[in-house]
């Protein structure tokens, strides 16, 4: 049973351009989906388009039905809802997802508080296990720290615990590796690989980096041009069976990584 149904989604601009043409995928509570694609290819727009914020101007159409109730189809208010407490996303610069004039605590809290109806306490204990939860040790500190007094990957961590704050059932993670360096990368891939283990969500994993993919997803799809090239898995597109074009990003991929053989996985 898929938790989360893309089916056929089409996103046009005002002036008539057709950015995502009939995107269909889906993806089952527990499972891990990459996403993979050129850059261009319509990654972050389906993402996006899932959580419904497009940019002004665009339109979707088709559906896209978590547990059978279709999103494109909810009234804003109620998509607010659906946003971030059932659907959440890390995006990839964490800087742009956090605020920098608010303490890691408050942030973390404020949407625990919200989701969750908690006390000023509880919720700060909450925000301390989620920081744990991805990693973080020395918790105190990182609560009553500004985003900009972490580094990097801290802060990568802190937007995934923001992001796992109202418990959601799908997590969509745009690119939120590329910003780090390759050590701090297999962390935070470990960790997602770790929290879907946990909690059961159902994963969706945005990247054009197939090593990334690779180490993390089981089931593929593959974009380009704003349409889906084809839906595989990790050891079929590492064997080479399937499309022509999966084949080169593999080849590609192989070309400057060690990427693993399918037996190695
Ligand atoms: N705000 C926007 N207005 C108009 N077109 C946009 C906008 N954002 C993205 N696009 C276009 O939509 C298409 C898909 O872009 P998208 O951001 O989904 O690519 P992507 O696969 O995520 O690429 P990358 O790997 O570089 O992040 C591209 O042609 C892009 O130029
Ligand atoms: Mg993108």
């Amino acid at each position: 049973m898929s938790l989360l149904e893309v089916d056929g989604l089409t996103v046009r601009t005002s002036d008539g351009r057709t950015l995502l043409d009939g995107v269909t995928w889906d993806v089952a509570a527990g499972a891990r989906l990459g996403i993979i694609g050129e850059s261009g290819s319509g990654k972050s727009m389906t993402a996006l388009a899932v959580l419904g914020l497009l940019p002004a101007g665009m339109r979707a159409t088709g559906h896209v039905r978590l547990d059978g109730t279709d999103l494109l189809a909810l009234p804003p208010r109620r998509m607010d809802a659906v946003r971030g407490a059932q659907v959440a996303m890390v995006f990839q610069e964490p800087l742009t997802a956090l605020d920098p004039l608010m303490t890691v605590g408050r942030q973390i809290s404020g949407p625990v508080r919200l989701h969750q109806r908690l006390s000023r306490t509880a919720a700060r204990e909450e925000a301390a296990r989620l920081l744990r939860l991805v990693q973080i040790d020395d918790t105190e500190r990182v609560l009553g720290s500004y985003p900009w007094q972490l580094s990097g990957g801290q802060r990568q961590r802190v937007s995934l615990a923001m992001a796992l704050a109202c418990r959601p059932r799908v997590l969509l993670a745009d690119e939120p590796t590329t910003a780090l360096d390759v050590t701090v990368q297999a962390e935070v891939l470990e960790l997602l690989d770790d929290v879907v283990e946990r909690t059961g969500l159902a994963l969706v994993l945005v990247t054009h980096d197939l090593p990334v993919v690779a180490r993390v997803a089981q089931d593929l799809v593959v974009m380009r041009d704003g349409a889906v090239v084809e839906r595989t898995t990790v050891p079929r597109a590492l064997a080479g069976d399937g499309a022509a074009y999966t084949r080169e990003l593999v080849d590609a991929a192989r070309a400057v990584t060690a990427l693993p053989t399918p037996e190695a996985r």
